[in-house]
């Protein structure tokens, strides 16, 4: 898999794994699989937002399943990372009704103003950019998901804006 070129320092804390252990308390014993999405996300805030083979191979290992069922979730969803994300990524919806509201106008402004392209992450390891599938917020089109909040009707003066917090560290990334 592509995560073997980067190294991850795996690191399951006692916080983490109360987080965890409170989230497979909603489900059976046996049944911990169900527990395999909201893991995964608690997981991946704990690891700089990325999941690598050796760290899905540990979910897997906590939830007492095989690897490969950890392998097709975290690859299916754009949610889960492969590889190492900027601290800041930009994940611009494309689909019908931001692409009709100039959504891939917004995501290319925003990689030349960062100097990267549709995927990368800058050298600073600040900014990531990535284009994903319909984030259910269609009304406030063109948007895009910067940690848990959706950033919406986007302008380029909206993104100049969104950009100059991150670097001033006045963006909050998290509900929790
Ligand atoms: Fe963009 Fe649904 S089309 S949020």
């Amino acid at each position: 898999m592509e995560t073997n070129k980067y190294k991850q320092d795996i690191n399951i804390t006692p916080e983490l794994q109360q987080r965890i252990d409170e989230l497979l308390s909603h489900y059976p014993s046996d049944k911990k699989k169900s527990a395999l999405l909201p893991v995964l996300h608690e997981v991946q805030d704990a690891h700089d937002n990325w999941l690598s083979t050796e760290l899905m191979d540990k979910v897997a290992e906590i939830l007492e399943i095989k690897p490969i069922e950890v392998y097709e979730v975290v690859t299916f969803y754009t949610m889960y990372n492969q590889k190492p994300m900027g601290k800041y990524t930009f994940e611009f919806c494309l689909t019908s009704c931001c692409g009709l509201r100039g959504a891939d106008d917004m995501m290319e402004y925003t990689c030349e103003k960062l100097g990267i392209k549709p995927g990368g992450t800058t050298a600073d390891g600040l900014f990531s950019v990535a284009g994903v599938q319909c984030l259910g917020a269609c009304g406030y089109a063109p948007m895009m998901q910067l940690g848990d909040f959706y950033k919406e009707h986007l302008t380029k003066e909206k993104i100049d804006q969104i950009i100059k917090d991150c670097k001033a560290g006045n963006i909050i990334l998290h509900d929790k």
